[in-house]
């Protein structure tokens, strides 16, 4: 049964462990990342942007997709169904698919009251269905499905007016980027992170851009109440290693390696031993409940 995110993102403020978002991309590396977190019981959020969902052939494949593999799969830790970044239009249609997480993403939005004003909408709705809402202040730099935006600090004023809409969880940029980090990167602010908390009191926060943060930062994070870590590029960077390795070494010429099915597994197995290490980073292996 898949859940929202709320409790297991509380949870893991209150007891200083990150939760990984892992977006996915199609049903095996939703299998894989599914394994994972069931062999190290850890509670997991699968997110999906609106491009992913594109590549998926809409938002309701991508939740049934989720749904129904945590069924068969016999799935006992808590899975949320998450919308990655979602645009205001994006929301609507998720909500309706089955997900039991949104993400209205206003960062972008021309102004900051409108942010504010579509975050307390959408929060409504989400609540009166049992969904968690993600917002997001200061955007998040690098290049996602596209869209290229230079990352930013957000400011802990306006993540105190977000935090009072309601919202589960707040992303706030502290200099974090998607995709992987340039070499003179600065890495995270945490004087920003220190700010910010102060305003929003035990509001977990999101981290994303999580591909290549070095693991002493992301921990400091997650001590100062960092409670959702998303991870994205990774896991395509895991898959796309593992599967240049076996061209590479010719495996493919081998027998009937051409199906696909076995084409792709190593890097089906990259992913999900590259996501039982970002598991254990984080702390939360353990820490799943029936
Ligand atoms: P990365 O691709 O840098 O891991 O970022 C993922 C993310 O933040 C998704 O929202």
């Amino acid at each position: 049964m898949l859940v929202n995110a709320t409790q297991m993102l509380q949870a893991a403020e209150r007891g200083h462990y990150g939760i990984a978002a892992f977006n996915t991309n199609d049903l095996e590396w939703t299998r894989s990342i599914l394994l994972a977190a069931e062999e190290l019981q850890s509670p997991v959020i699968i997110q999906c942007t609106a491009g992913a969902a594109k590549w998926m052939q809409g938002f309701k494949v991508c939740a049934d997709i989720v749904r129904d593999l945590t069924e068969s799969m016999n799935i006992t830790v808590p899975v949320a169904m998450h919308l990655d970044h979602g645009s205001y239009e994006d929301c609507f249609k998720a909500i309706d698919a089955g997900f039991t997480s949104i993400m209205y993403d206003g960062s972008h939005e021309p102004t900051f009251d409108l942010n504010l004003e579509r975050t307390a909408e959408i929060v409504k709705l989400c609540h009166s269905k049992g969904l968690s809402v993600e917002a997001e202040v200061g955007g998040i730099g690098g290049v996602e499905d596209g869209v290229a935006s230079k990352g930013e600090l957000a400011d802990p004023a306006q993540c105190k007016a977000i935090a009072d809409t309601g919202v589960d969880f707040l992303a706030c940029g502290i200099g974090n980027i998607h995709g992987l980090y340039p070499d003179n990167w600065e890495g995270l602010s945490f004087d920003q992170l220190e700010k910010i908390k102060a305003e929003v009191g035990d509001l977990p926060l999101v981290l994303h851009g999580g591909t290549g943060i070095p693991t002493d930062q992301i921990q400091k994070a997650i001590s100062m109440g960092v409670a959702k870590i998303n991870v994205n590029t990774d896991l395509q960077v895991a898959l796309a290693r593992a599967i240049r390795k076996f061209v590479e070494e010719g495996k493919d010429l081998e027998g009937k390696n051409y199906d696909p099915r076995k084409f792709l597994k190593p890097g089906f197995d990259a992913i999900v031993e590259r996501a039982k290490e970002l598991v254990v980073t984080f702390g939360s292996d353990g820490k799943g409940w029936a």
